[in-house]
Formats: C-alpha cells, structure tokens, sequence
C-alpha cells in the first residue's frame, strides 16, 4: 500500500476577519489555549502522517517555522511551501506536487477543527479506501460550503460548491484523501467564477469515474468553522469547555505524537520547559504517564 502525505493549506487572506487577521495568519490565531493549525495537525497526526507540507503565504513563512520548525521537535518531518497568491483549495496539489511524488495525499484546510469519539478510527479507513474520500456533515448553511447529494441508496450522486439552492444539509468538510490521480486532475480543473480552483471540481472527477466515498460525520462529531468573529469565540468555548470538564486537551499535537511511541518522554519534558502555562503542566503529565 502507497504512503500518505498530508498537506495543511494555510494561506488565504482571511478578510472576514477583518482587523484581526489584517497582519496576522488567521492559522495562527488562538483557538483557546493553542494556535488553530494545531487542530488540523493533529487530525493528520491521528491518521499516522508524519510527512507534512504546509502551504503558506509568503509573509507569514517565518512565523510557521518559528512554531513548529522542522517537525522533528514532534517526530515529524514538515516542510513548507509558499502561495504567492491564493487561487482556491485545489491549488495545493499544483504547489504540493514535488512532495506529493507518487504517494497519497491528506489534505486539510488549516482553518478546520474537528472533535469526535472515534474520530481516528474513521479517520484510518478513509485513509485505507481507494480513489478518494472525503467527510460529510450536517449543516444549517450549507450554501456556504460544497454540498453532496445523496440517492435513495445512500450513495452520493451530486456535489456541487456553494449551491444557491442546496439539494442536502450534507456539506463536505474541510479534509480529503486522494490517491495520487489528484495531481493530474487539479491540473485539468479551470477557474471558477469566483476565480478559484474548486476542490469540488477535483471531487467531480473521482465522482464520475466511481471513485469518491463520502463518510458521514454523525451528530455526535464537532466541525468547526472559524471563519468569522462568532465562530472563532465559538470554537474557542467549545475546546474549553470539553476540555475543563475532562482534563483531556483536543488537538494537543505532543500528547498524540507521544502516544504513538514518535517521541520520548525527555521531548516532551523539553517542550514543557520552554512554557509556564497549563499547557506545559498538562505536558509533564503526559510525560508522567498520569494521562494516556
Ligand atoms: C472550501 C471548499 C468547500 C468546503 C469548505 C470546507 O470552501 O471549497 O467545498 O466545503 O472549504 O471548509 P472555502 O473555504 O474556500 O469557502
């Protein structure tokens, strides 16, 4: 079985965030207590990717190394790409295509949050099926999204990017497995007219030919969107709010790489030492084995 790579795009302007994010990355902000690229990182963590490309804008390329630098510090290999200017989602696998070589492909967008019991077990079989497979969930606006389409046997027979009249609830989430036929379909994909290239045009593609599975996100899983101020707070007091109540962290990129024996117990007391927050206290539990 072909190796997956995982992609997070965190480029974009942000500019419904508008001042906030007028001199700072939106993947930067704080969901909490941690930058909001922690969350989409540790979903690729959970699927067992340990070889990361993350595309950023030009500008913004110090501050992400600053933070997560080589991705040794985690037992990771990271890499970088710069956007010079953002042209849709599926542009990842234009710039992403050196690094892509001929393995599979992860992407998630690195604004994306996601929390759910069972969520790494979904998360291995996506990653196992062939052609690609993406996540569906139930959402009250769903034109802002792309939107799947059901038939009566379940199967998805229609996806289409921010219908103004959507046939489902059902939007497609922010993470994607592809196999490497994804390269040479985002290269056939056009502008669109909102001068992007859709990821839903790519998914079009594996449709026709038979190759998309959706899995469905059920009622219980968190998708969160922090696209703009009331959905960053809310985001914000969601992880807080799980996370006081049971002493687990969402998203604590240390804690699953750990667990997964990628780093010692002297890596992560090293991390801790550098912050005098509960982070840091949560870490040394961790290392302590007093959570696991
Ligand atoms: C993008 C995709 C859309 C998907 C969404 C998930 O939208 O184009 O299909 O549902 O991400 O967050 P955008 O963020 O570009 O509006």
């Amino acid at each position: 079985m072909r190796k997956t790579k995982g992609i997070i795009l965190a480029g974009g302007k942000a500019t419904r965030l508008y001042p906030i994010t007028k001199v700072v990355c939106k993947q930067l902000l704080p969901v909490f207590d941690k930058p909001m690229i922690y969350y989409p990182l540790s979903v690729l963590l959970l699927a067992d990717i340990r070889d990361i490309l993350i595309i950023v804008n030009p500008d913004d390329l110090p501050l992400f190394k600053a933070l997560l630098g080589d991705g040794s510090a985690l037992g990771l290999t990271i890499e970088y790409a710069v956007q010079p200017v953002p042209a849709g989602v599926a542009q990842a696998f234009l710039i992403g295509e050196a690094f892509i070589g001929r393995d599979n492909v992860c992407l998630i967008l690195g604004d994306n949050v996601f929390y759910g019991h069972g969520l790494q077990a979904i998360l291995q079989s996506a990653k196992d099926r062939a052609g690609a497979s993406v996540f569906a969930y139930t959402v009250r606006d769903p034109e802002r999204y792309g939107v799947v389409t059901f038939d009566t046997d379940g199967v998805v027979s229609k996806i289409e990017e921010k219908p103004d009249m959507p046939e489902s609830s059902w939007a497609v989430t922010g993470l994607y497995f592809f196999d490497n036929d994804v390269v040479g379909f985002a290269k056939k994909v056009r502008p669109s007219l909102r001068g992007e290239l859709e990821i839903t045009d790519v998914l079009k593609c594996y449709l026709d030919e038979g190759r998309l599975n959706v899995f469905p996100f059920g009622r219980g899983y968190a998708w969160l969107d922090t696209g703009t101020y009331e959905s960053l707070v809310d985001a914000a007091v969601f992880i807080k709010t799980i996370e006081d109540r049971q002493g687990f962290k969402i998203g604590c990129i240390e804690e699953i790489s750990f667990q997964k024996g990628w780093i010692s117990k002297e890596q992560v007391l090293a991390i801790a030492q550098g912050y005098k927050t509960s982070y840091a206290d949560y870490l040394r539990k961790i290392a302590g084995g007093a959570i696991g």
